[in-house]
């Protein structure tokens, strides 16, 4: 048998960085946040865009209606459980989008049987009567069983058969709790593609979750067997430890060509870019020494790295900077730098703006060179993580704060915040300047959250360098990341403090998605 998947060597690239990235804890997005990333995804060359989950709340249903409206060359997908009203909601956002898909699934394993109290034949009835209306729905349905990977053999190939039967376009295949390992991620698509009638006339899918860090190994192994479809998240964002992250299946299957025959359709010099984008809204940063778009990925620290790079950068580089917009520069910008030198700048650091964009980054960043001499890399990656927040739209936004501090305590912050739209003044105290702050923002908007970490760091050297503030919040078991940078810390502090409530009011106002995830069916 020649399997449709196997036949192409092209994979496609699946990206759920608004929906699986977006339910991991702590990094819900606000509408205008979303809607920019998913235009970056379109432009990169991704070829599916999971955009949300209809069905969990207004919030979530406008912006998978609107990413649709606003496609231009990828296709749209929503997520929905197994149930009609799921279904038709989810059609009711993706249908605007010029390629829309539904995509629809069921936990199959032991475990998940028996929390939707459905024996074997009544899940497979759910499973026909859900992928069959999808598909009247739409010619693009996608179906998946939850926890496929810990899904009896015998019984998954019959949950198979039965989607594609009901005319599954697209099966993918989750380890939903990153429990699988590459030899075993490769047999159960092999297993699929040789046993289930019909699967030689679909596209099989892998999502991998990375509890074991085995996800992007575990990705490679199922397109080795025949998967073409690879879903994942920038920054491997997700659920507990994540999902397969885009970087680096993406770079994996361009650095090893050789021994992967495989190509995708994304333009990886926009990596950097949307990498940065990512890490600034979900206020998940991304770590030092990450694969790929890790600050670290490219710098050589020791003496005989360094020398072996000078004399040829092969030796300890297996891919250029440049090959995900990163590019090296000795330029340093200050107070007298134009708007073309701006541009320039961002762009050698793999961010591409728009005519307005610029205009307004311009504004930022001639204020940070008036307060600091010189304005360097990481000042502006800094800047750009801050202009993406869109403030604008936040329910929570500083307008004023002036803090008195020093030897004679206590210290006093006088704060004006909007709350709503609505501006509200108060002046508190406290055991330094940033307990103040933080009792002012307490006052004006009274709030259950517990501060869980609050951490700072200079973004450069010197005295007048800008401070990173990231702060995390913990209300009802839900953890809210908040991430702010100024020349002043305790601006920084107080925004980084904004920020995390601003993203635990939208949680509040969406409805929780995780309990949505666990009734699936
Ligand atoms: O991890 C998972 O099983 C999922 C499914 C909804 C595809 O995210
Ligand atoms: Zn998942």
């Amino acid at each position: 048998m020649t399997p449709k998947s196997a036949e192409q060597d092209h994979v496609l690239i699946f990206d759920t960085t608004l929906r699986d990235g977006e339910q991991s804890p702590g990094a819900t997005m606000s509408h205008a946040e979303k809607l920019e990333i998913a235009a970056l995804l379109d432009e990169m060359g991704v070829d599916i865009i999971e955009a949300g989950f209809p069905i969990a709340s207004e919030g979530d249903f406008n912006a998978v209606s609107e990413i649709a409206r606003n496609a231009k060359n990828s296709v749209i997908c929503g997520l929905s459980r197994a149930n009609l009203t799921d279904i038709d909601r989810c059609w009711e956002a993706v249908k605007h989008a010029p390629r829309g898909r539904i995509h629809t699934f069921i936990g199959t394993s032991p475990l998940h049987r028996e929390i939707t109290a459905l024996d074997q034949e009544g899940m497979i009835a759910r499973i026909h009567e859900t992928v069959a209306h999808a598909r009247n729905l739409c010619d693009d349905v996608q179906w998946s069983p939850m926890d496929a990977t810990r899904t009896e053999h015998d019984y998954l190939c019959r949950v198979v058969e039965t989607a594609i039967k009901a005319g599954a376009t697209t099966i993918n295949i989750p380890d939903t709790v990153g429990y699988t390992y590459p030899r075993e991620s490769a047999d159960l698509i092999a297993m699929l593609l040789e046993r289930v009638p019909g699967a030689d006339t679909i596209i099989f899918a892998t999502h991998c979750h990375n509890d074991l860090g085995m996800a992007t190994a575990n990705a490679l192994a199922a397109v080795e067997a025949g998967a073409r479809q690879i879903e994942c998240t920038i920054n491997g964002l997700g659920e507990r430890a994540g999902n397969t992250a885009l970087e680096e299946v993406v770079m994996a299957l361009r650095v090893r060509n050789d021994i992967l025959p495989y190509r995708t359709g994304i333009d990886t010099k926009k990596i950097i870019g949307i990498s940065r984008l990512v890490a600034a809204v979900s206020g998940f940063p991304v770590q030092f020494n990450k694969a790929v778009v890790g600050k670290n990925a490219f710098a050589h620290e020791s003496g005989i790295h360094q020398d072996g790079m000078l004399k040829n950068k092969e030796t300890f580089e297996i891919m250029r900077p440049e090959d995900i917009g990163l590019a090296a520069t000795n330029l340093v910008m200050g107070k007298h730098s134009g708007r073309a030198a701006l541009r320039a700048k961002l762009s050698e650091l793999g961010y591409e703006l728009g005519d307005n964009q610029l205009k307004d980054v311009f504004v930022r960043f001639k204020a940070l060179a008036d307060r600091k001499k010189e304005v360097y890399d990481d000042d502006l990656i800094a800047l750009m993580a801050e202009a993406s927040l869109n403030d604008e739209d936040a329910y929570l936004q500083l307008r004023k704060l002036r803090v008195i501090c020093g030897t004679d305590g206590p210290q006093e912050a006088e704060m004006t915040l909007s709350i709503g739209g609505a501006e509200k003044f108060i002046d508190a105290t406290g055991d330094g300047p940033v307990d103040a702050t933080f009792n002012a923002v307490k006052m004006l908007f009274p709030h259950e959250a517990r501060l869980e970490l609050y951490q700072v760091h200079a973004v450069t050297e010197g005295t007048d360098a800008q401070a990173t503030v990231s702060v995390r919040l913990m209300q009802d078991g839900v953890v809210y990341s908040g991430q702010s940078s100024d020349t002043d810390t305790v601006v920084a502090s107080a925004k980084a403090y904004l920020n995390a409530l601003n993203r635990l009011v939208l949680h509040k106002h969406r409805g929780n998605l995780s309990a949505l995830m666990s009734s699936a069916g």
